[in-house]
């Protein structure tokens, strides 16, 4: 019998895992799209936020931009075409777990962003670095894929969830584990669920810790605790994804599809400022980068030629991102370190 975190982590991450066979976010032959695949205007935005932070820090050089679950490179690629003041002081980190996928993003960021260039301001590694910087540790949808525990309160106390033979078993929760659930979800009704996102709370204690000054930015589809155990059932925010469509059981066939939670920001430590994906976009001025869309659009209007349908196409990449029923209402958080 196996613990269902650990149950997770071999099907996304061992040796057959989803991940470590190569799967990825992204529109071609992908089993889910980010939002740096949906548009380079979330990459555009980013780099915004890293030039006026910058300008905040007063110019660091070099300026640590460490990206976690880099994936294929992305938006790293995307953040490398739009910096502009803080261009000269990157030094950008992708941290990937994934072996095909650090190759990918390798090769693509340098051979798109820096063809001619003998030395390139781009690390690939593995795990988070150790150290103390000055500058950004960014992470978009990472959080969801580090798997959490899993309890359930009953008549008899907490249950932790195993899996048995792709069956799920529930078993007395050990102490730690029940103590930790009763102190988030003391309200909690008999029969309600609720993930324990410790892996996602050490991370950010990680995260934290490579940062001398700077901030830690974090994007991913966050709820409260409270919204999870008191109304949803656990296939709302425990899902499983195959070929950009919600797929089946999570037992079975481990390594053939994405398991991924929703993430209870108030289960990660510290204080962060929380707001919308869509807010945060907009105040990155996003809006302000679309202008000339909604005009060549807007004048080319009853019949629009070709350059027009592709301004659309940036404005409805730009609505895909801040739909508040999708990628719109994710959470971002941001942490502080190193001064007010
Ligand atoms: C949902 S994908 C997101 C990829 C990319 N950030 C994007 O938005 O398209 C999550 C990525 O995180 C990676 N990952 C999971 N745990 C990790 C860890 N502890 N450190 C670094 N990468 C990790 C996975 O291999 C996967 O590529």
């Amino acid at each position: 019998m196996t613990r269902f975190d650990h149950f997770v982590e071999e099907a996304l991450y061992g040796q057959h895992g989803f991940y470590s066979t190569g799967q990825r976010a992204g529109s071609e032959g992908a089993d889910f799209i980010t939002s740096p695949e949906t548009s380079t205007l979330f990459g555009a935005c980013v780099a915004e936020y890293l030039d006026r932070l910058w300008q905040q820090l007063e110019r660091p050089n070099p300026f640590v931009v460490i990206e976690a679950g880099s994936g294929p490179g992305t938006l790293c690629r995307d953040i490398f075409m739009s910096v502009q003041e803080c261009s000269d002081a990157i030094r950008y980190v992708m941290v990937e777990r994934s072996d095909s996928q650090r190759e990918t993003a390798f090769r693509e960021v340098t051979t798109r962003c820096f063809m001619d260039q003998q030395e390139v301001p781009l690390a690939v590694l593995q795990d988070l670095p150790a150290g103390s910087f000055t500058g950004v540790v960014l992470a978009n949808e990472l959080l969801d894929n580090l798997p959490p525990r899993v309890v359930k309160k009953t008549t008899k106390g907490w249950l932790e969830l195993h899996v048995e033979q792709g069956v799920q078993v529930w078993q007395a929760a050990p102490s730690e584990a029940a103590t930790m659930a009763s102190a988030i979800a003391s309200t909690a009704q008999n029969g309600s669920c609720l993930p324990l996102q410790l892996k996602a709370a050490v991370w950010i204690n990680r995260a934290l810790a490579t940062l001398k000054r700077g901030r830690l930015l974090v994007f991913d589809y966050g709820v409260q605790s409270s919204e999870i155990f008191a109304q949803r059932p656990m296939g709302e925010w425990l899902r499983t994804y195959r070929n950009h469509q919600r797929s089946g059981s999570p037992y079975q066939e481990p390594g053939s599809q994405d398991i991924t939670c929703d993430v209870a920001f108030d289960q990660l430590p510290g204080n962060p400022s929380i707001s919308t994906q869509a807010d945060w976009l907009k105040d990155q001025g996003l809006y302000s980068m679309t202008d000339w869309a909604r005009k060549q659009w807007q004048s080319a209007l009853p019949s629009p030629d070709a350059a027009a349908v592709a301004a659309r196409s940036v404005l409805d990449e730009a609505a895909a991102l801040t739909d508040p029923e999708g990628l719109g209402g994710f959470l971002v958080a941001e942490w502080r370190v190193g001064d007010k």
